[in-house]
């Protein structure tokens, strides 16, 4: 075997070390599939095996999970329904057969195992974990659109009952070993190191070959669907993952049926019923798009799939962030995680040291969660310097700047920051809308001036956008990707125009629903359709997140730059009501379409005054046609970015859109719906739109060619890739 190594000490104890070969982390990849029967097999057969321990040859962990890659196509590619159960079937098998051996099976989980990772120790008939924080288990399968299919959704209910292992599941949540232990997942933990000590301990001492399901006298902890108590967890359970998910994943409904169905019958049939809806799940468009995407696309962007591969590749170790305001303080908490050497620098010493207050309070609450130690945390905290010096910017690699959004300002401290740096050295504007071709003439080194646009909270927010100027070079991209990439962030990388790609796109889902309030709709209809197309929340309330001076202060700046061109949006009277006459600025003064003084938040009784509603008809239909309404409107715009050439690669349109502004994740992203829906009736549908709410929905002419000549984006893409290749 090449994944697997088996050890036979004295007592007849198989030390099993699961160490996939020329790789840093351990996955479930076709190989490892095809191996486990094998390594079942020896410990069944072989005579001289009493008892066996599973453990990780990896520094880094036990187990991540299944190759998605590997799976993603490689289960659906027989073709017949009975070959992929077949496919589906292969880990399942295997793990019964091995908790069915006969002889003590025991995990020594010695890092992270997640997903497959942790069905395979759910397999072993003990579990001890080292005591360390940085391993996690759980079962997050739910966030690529799938759920558990290698026993998880048995086993797990099984041990933990059905209500904790739905919630477990359902919300892809991962616990830390004294937690798993707290909560009956695992049986003990031990200081990290001892961890194959301990599960050999067990075996000598005794442990029993059995799992508990297999007991003639297991009872299913809380009841299963006919006890009085179990029933409330599928009453409940099921309006909760409604509420929850709105049915746009059926990956969530059908880990429901999984679990419901399987606990009802004997763990052999279980099994079975969990790969049938296991394969189901994997054959919808919604798994397929969030796995591209969510998953194997991610992956690449974050290994460096569109960095320019002439450039060698660079490691910053000194960045200077100017401007220490909520943005500039969250960049250089990232960068010190990262282990860069941060100067902070404000217009004065208190602002810079407010600035560096959050980071030492972000830095804190590592601490308190065990994730770094004192010594860490002085140091990290030691690493950005507070200051309002330029003199110390001399030696960066990179300067961000994050001062107020205003071109002169920008300016300013871009010439005074240039003057400090060195040839190379690279200059990136965080600003959220003004054109970098714009900001870049105030540089004398236009082409080391780039967009690096994070996204607030910048410890929460996965993705930075990169946008180009006019006149940026290969060689500002590749390093900003480095960099990007050292803080472990998601890239990508976008042309220059108003808005950019993500902030342009998103203002579309704002601006509808202001359209929306126009028409007669109800607010808390508008909103509740928003969530119910999959978006983390409603255009109301995002507006209100955003800030309402902002979209005020947005359009004007339009307007100006504009001129004639300029066309106001529908709804955009009210507004300009709000900011300028009632002072109502959005969630940031408390009062915006809602009213934050109590909380939940409420809407604001005013806004019947300011948009009347007309519309009260909520039949399905109409909900149905006004969440298409909602995502169309975006897609179209996303589409008319790519034909302006402000994106050009499908995987950054959908990641991008997912991670910026939570675009409905379970479409895959805007491009995958695109492809999804097919281009001809993505056209048709979007022309009715048009005819019935203005231009803002035509199709590109790009959609329009594209849907004549049968072509996908994605499609295109694979083409392009062959060629390059
Ligand atoms: P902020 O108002 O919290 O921070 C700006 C900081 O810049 C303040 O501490 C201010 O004292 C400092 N500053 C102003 N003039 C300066 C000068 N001449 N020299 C040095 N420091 C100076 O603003 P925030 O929200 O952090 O935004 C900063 C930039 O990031 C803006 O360009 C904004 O458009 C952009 N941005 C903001 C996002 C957000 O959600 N707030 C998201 C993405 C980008």
């Amino acid at each position: 075997m090449e994944n697997f190594k088996i050890d036979v000490d004295a007592d007849g104890i198989a030390l099993v070390t699961f160490d996939v070969p020329g790789r840093s982390m351990n996955t479930l990849t076709s190989g490892v599939m095809a191996e486990i029967p094998q390594v079942v097999e020896r410990i069944k057969t072989d005579d001289a095996i009493k008892g066996a321990v599973l453990t990780s040859g990896k520094a880094s962990g036990f187990c991540a999970g299944a190759d998605l890659g590997d799976m993603a196509g490689g289960m659906l590619a027989g073709g017949s329904l009975q070959d992929a159960f077949d496919a589906g079937w292969r880990l399942n098998g295997a793990l019964r057969a091995l908790e069915t051996c006969g002889k003590p099976v025991a995990a020594a989980i010695n890092g992270l195992a997640l997903g497959g990772g942790l069905e395979m120790t759910l397999a072993c008939h003990y579990r001890v974990a080292g005591d360390s924080p940085k391993i996690q288990l759980g079962l997050p399968e739910i966030k690529v659109g799938l759920f558990p299919g290698g026993g998880g959704t048995q086993r797990l209910s099984r041990l933990i009952g059905v209500q904790a292992a739905m919630m477990a599941m359902s919300e892809g949540k991962s616990f830390r070993p004294n937690d798993a232990k707290g909560a009956g997942i695992i049986h003990e933990v031990v200081p990290v190191g001892g961890e194959v000590e301990a599960a050999r301990a067990w075996i000598k001492a005794g442990g029993k070959a059995v799992q508990p399901w297999d007991d003639k006298s297991f009872k299913l902890p809380g009841g299963g669907p006919y006890h009085p108590a179990g029933i409330q967890n599928f009453l409940v359970g099921n309006a909760m993952l409604r509420k929850q998910s709105y049915g746009n994943y059926p990956a969530v409904l059908n880990l429901m049926k999984a679990v419901y169905e399987g606990v009802q019958v004997p763990m052999d049939a279980a099994l079975r019923i969990e790969t049938r809806y296991f394969i189901k799940t994997l054959m919808t468009p919604q798994a397929q798009g969030m796995i591209r995407s969510l998953f194997l696309s991610k992956q690449e962007l974050d290994k460096g799939a569109v960095r320019p591969a002439g450039v060698p590749k660079s490691d910053p170790k000194k960045v200077t962030v100017l401007g220490a305001g909520m943005m500039g303080a969250g960049i250089a908490y990232v960068q010190a995680l990262a282990g860069i050497e941060t100067i902070l620098i404000d217009r004065d010493q208190e602002a810079a040291d407010k600035g560096k207050a959050h980071v030492e309070e972000l830095l804190k609450k590592r601490l308190s969660r065990g994730q770094i130690d004192q010594a860490k945390f002085d140091a990290l905290l030691g690493s950005v310097t507070a200051t309002t010096d330029y003199d110390l910017i001399k030696g960066s690699d990179l300067v961000i700047e994050a001062v107020f959004e205003n071109r002169e300002i920008k300016a300013e401290v871009t010439k005074r920051a240039e003057a400090q740096l060195q040839p190379g050295a690279i200059f990136g504007s965080n600003t959220s809308t003004l054109p970098i071709t714009g900001l870049a003439e105030a540089s004398v080194r236009p082409e080391d001036f780039i967009g690096i646009h994070f996204f607030s909270p910048v410890d929460k927010m996965m993705l930075v956008e990169v946008i180009l100027g006019e006149k940026t070079g290969e060689a500002a991209i590749a390093k900003s990707l480095d960099y990007i990439m050292k803080i472990k962030k998601t890239p990508i990388v976008v042309n220059d125009g108003r808005g950019f790609y993500t902030s342009r796109c998103f203002g579309t889902y704002v601006a509808e629903g202001l359209a929306m309030l126009e028409e007669g709709y109800a607010p808390a209809m508008i909103d509740n359709i928003g969530r119910m197309t999959g978006m983390p929340r409603g255009p109301l309330e995002m507006h209100d997140d955003v800030a309402l001076d902002l979209s005020v202060k947005i359009a004007k700046q339009t307007k100006e730059d504009l001129g004639d061109a300029y066309e106001p949006l529908p709804g955009w009277k009210i507004v300009q009501t709000m900011v300028e006459d009632l002072g109502r600025y959005g969630r940031k003064n408390g009062k915006g379409f809602y009213d934050y003084e109590t909380k939940p938040k409420k809407l604001w009784s005013g806004l019947s005054d300011l948009a009347p509603v007309k519309i009260n008809d909520s039949t399905p239909e109409l909900v149905e046609d006004q969440k298409r309404r909602l995502l169309y409107r975006q897609a179209v715009e996303v589409a008319r970015c790519w034909e302006e050439g402000v994106i050009d690669d499908p995987r950054e349109a959908d990641v991008g859109a997912i991670l910026a502004w939570g675009f409905a994740p379970w479409t895959g992203g805007p491009i995958t719906m695109i492809d999804q829906t097919g281009l001809k009736a993505f056209v048709a549908q979007a022309d009715v739109y048009a005819a019935k709410y203005g231009p803002r929905f035509s199709p590109p002419q790009l959609l329009r060619d594209m849907a004549e000549q049968g072509r996908t984006f994605y499609g295109d893409f694979a083409g392009k890739q062959k060629a390059a290749a």
